[in-house]
């Protein structure tokens, strides 16, 4: 029996290439070679197949041109890059690599937080470039995280994992606020109090972003969001580029209407606005936030069983529109 045909769009573990190779006949870019959107699509011809990463979109023009494509592999816990609806309207299933990277990206969070607020880069930088003379008393003064407010925007379950560092690690106070609340089961043990975003914004000391990227949570914090918060706060991005009005935020960290900013995720990335790389107090990372070796295995360990898991028994785990399986 010929074996399906998939196709893995960007380097991955040689280990998860060697798993795929039992049950399919794979075409890799283990190379990593930077495809254009004509390449994916030619690429895509006769493959039953994705296996992806986030960086290559799926939505109705290219799977007019892949008919043979019956799912998409995400090996990312966001989605922003399929089109759901197109890909349910051509039974074309969509699945993504949820819970395993929670509390690893929870920790980034965190680590994000007290980077920023702790002024770590920047002292770092400071110090590299030799301009650390003597010890004075307000160097690098930063702003308290223990004991201060946690405000968290999506309350999923990395926004609870954040939430519980906070409240149980450093006893913050934590609010959030999210497109629903918690059962006060959950409340309860990430200690958050649920209140509006502008109660949020004004209050926090620190917020935390954490929702995912759709047309509706497009800048969410733009200038007037930045200009509710206080001047002495710190704004963390661990969610998507897009969420934040990068060019606002911008201008905000340089008049300094907020103390500091943690970014992981960037509109357009991997470009990132050129007025944030001339500010000192923020603290940049390239998309790294759920990068340990061990969750990076569990995401594409998950992403494959996903394409075996359907192709081969037609059971996969983590469906996004399970309304297609069996539909085809
Ligand atoms: C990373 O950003 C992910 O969505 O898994």
């Amino acid at each position: 029996m010929t074996q399906p045909r998939i196709l893995v769009a960007r380097a991955v573990f040689p280990e998860t290439l060697e798993r795929l190779a039992r049950h399919f006949e794979v075409e890799s870019n283990q190379s990593d070679e930077s495809w254009d959107r004509a390449q994916l699509i030619q690429k895509l011809q006769g493959k039953a197949g994705v296996f992806t990463t986030g960086s290559e979109r799926i939505d109705a023009e290219l799977l007019a041109a892949c008919p043979q494509l019956r799912i998409c592999a995400n090996m990312a816990v966001g989605y922003n890059n399929f089109d759901v609806e197109a890909m349910t309207a051509r039974g074309v299933l969509a699945t993504n690599a949820p819970d395993v990277l929670t509390e690893t990206t929870a920790d980034f969070g965190f680590a994000l937080l007290m980077a920023t607020a702790r002024r770590i880069s920047e002292s770092e930088h400071f110090l590299r470039a030799g301009q650390w003379k003597k010890w004075s008393y307000d160097m690098f003064a930063g702003a308290e995280v223990h004991g201060s407010t946690l405000g968290i925007i999506g309350m999923g379950r990395i926004g609870q994992g954040v939430a519980k560092r906070g409240a149980h690690g450093f006893g913050m106070k934590v609010v959030y606020h999210n497109r629903s609340r918690l059962s006060p089961e959950l409340e309860a043990e990430c200690k958050a109090r649920y209140v509006g975003k502008e109660e949020l914004l004004k209050t926090a000391d620190h917020v935390v972003l954490v929702v995912p990227y759709t047309p509706a949570s497009h800048h969410t914090i733009g200038a007037a969001e930045l200009a509710l918060m206080k001047p002495t706060a710190t704004l963390i991005n661990i969610a998507r580029g897009g969420i934040v009005d990068d060019a606002a935020l911008a201008v905000a960290l340089k008049e300094r209407r907020i103390a500091a900013a943690g970014l992981d995720v960037f509109e357009g990335e991997p470009k990132v606005h050129p007025e944030l790389l001339t500010v000192p107090n923020v603290v940049l990372t390239p998309h790294i936030a759920s990068a340990t070796v061990p969750t990076r295995r569990a995401m594409a360990d998950l992403a494959a069983d996903n394409l075996i898991g359907y192709l081969v028994n037609g059971q996969p785990l983590t469906p996004l529109n399970p309304s297609v399986i069996g539909a085809r």
